[in-house]
């Protein structure tokens, strides 16, 4: 069955023009178990092909090999893909689970050009902050952003993981475009003030993990039994008594799905383009996936509607949800607002 192209949508006030619904790339190379590279790269155009646009990269991602992994394609279809990609999560592979968040100047400056090698690209349509480091006055790392942007090697602004005061304070030393942050059924606590901020001030939001890792999907009931490589075997919701608790609620997603013969994670797609009509602001989700069929079924979501009793359904699931987003959540936006 072929479904019709991706309608389009400004990314923020004088944003690039995207596809409704992006692609997430970060599994093809990390985190999420062991990828089929071939299909990954198939996968990649047939998002194309279905109106996906919005490619969403890290350089934290694999250690730069998804930067890498992504470069070819963006290149071969320049005119057609908005490529986005974030710096700020230093890493090495000696300790991989070692963080360090990054947000001075001088690393802005080496970060950009190493994605920029990476990618094998001119410029970046998109670069985010991935991480914020309180300590670094935010002027002064969105001012190096913006000399990025005046000389040549960067489109658009953007910001992950911040509050609606931070937003506002980054805006007002240059536009911001979207700020990317964790949005989805299971994951609400950016309703309170980065994305009522973000419609104010005319900023998109693209929420990642909009399908919560998968598990919403009810592709895996335990992450504890994903292979010994995947994230997700220490994720605080998805693992132990709270993946049992957190499973029982996704029986809405399902009943829902069955009455529009439908998927969960289509379900959890219209969900979240919904909310954004709610809150009105732009939206453009970007589920992660490595594989065409699971492309096109995300696709596929953009025609499906929720009813008022539908949404009303699945209103009280975040607050019902079992455990934090992270194991860490020092580097996230919970806790600064
Ligand atoms: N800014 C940040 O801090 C941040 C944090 C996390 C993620 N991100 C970005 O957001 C993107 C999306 O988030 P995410 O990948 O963490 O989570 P997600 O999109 O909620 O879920 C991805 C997982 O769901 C599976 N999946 C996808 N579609 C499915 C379907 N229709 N049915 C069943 N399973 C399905 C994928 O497996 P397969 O690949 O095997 O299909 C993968 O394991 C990432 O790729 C990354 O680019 C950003």
């Amino acid at each position: 069955m072929t479904h019709p192209v991706l309608p389009t949508t400004e990314l923020g006030t004088g944003g690039p023009l995207v596809g409704v619904q992006g692609l997430g790339c970060m599994g093809i190379s990390e985190f999420y178990g062991p990828t089929d590279s071939d299909e990954a790269r198939a996968t990649l155009d047939a998002a194309l092909e279905a109106g996906v646009t919005l490619f969403d990269t890290a350089d934290m991602y694999g250690f730069g090999r998804n930067e890498e992994f992504v470069g070819p394609f963006v290149r071969a279809n320049r005119d057609e893909v908005v490529i986005a990609t974030k710096f700020a999560v230093e890493r090495s592979e000696d300790d991989p689970t070692r963080r360090a968040i990054r947000n001075d100047p001088a690393y802005i400056r080496a970060a950009v050009d190493a994605s920029l090698r990476r990618l094998g690209l001119d410029e970046i349509d998109l670069y985010y902050m991935h991480r914020r480091d309180p300590a670094v006055p935010l002027a002064e790392s969105v001012g190096a952003m913006a000399e990025l942007v005046e000389a040549g090697k960067v489109r658009h602004l953007g910001l992950s993981e911040v509050t609606g005061a931070e937003l506002r304070e980054a805006h007002a030393v240059h536009p911001i475009a979207a700020v990317q942050s964790e949005w989805s059924v299971f994951a609400r606590d950016v309703e309170r003030s980065a994305v009522p901020t973000a419609a104010e001030l005319g900023v998109a939001f693209v929420p990642y993990s909009p399908l919560g890792r998968g598990f919403l999907t009810g592709a895996f009931q335990d992450a504890g039994k994903l292979v010994e490589s995947d994230f997700r075997r220490t994720h605080p919701r998805y693992t132990g008594d709270n993946a049992v608790a957190n499973g029982e609620l996704l029986a809405p997603l399902r009943e829902i799905a069955r009455a529009h013969d439908a998927t969960s994670a289509q379900v959890a797609l219209a969900w979240v383009h919904q909310r954004a009509e709610v809150h009105g602001l732009t939206v453009v989700p970007i589920p992660g996936t490595r594989k065409r069929s699971r492309l096109a079924e995300n696709t596929a979501a953009a025609t499906l509607r929720l009813t008022a009793a539908e949404l009303a359904l699945l209103e009280p699931v975040a607050d019902r949800v079992a455990g934090d987003r992270y194991p860490d959540m020092s580097t996230t936006s919970v806790g600064r607002e």
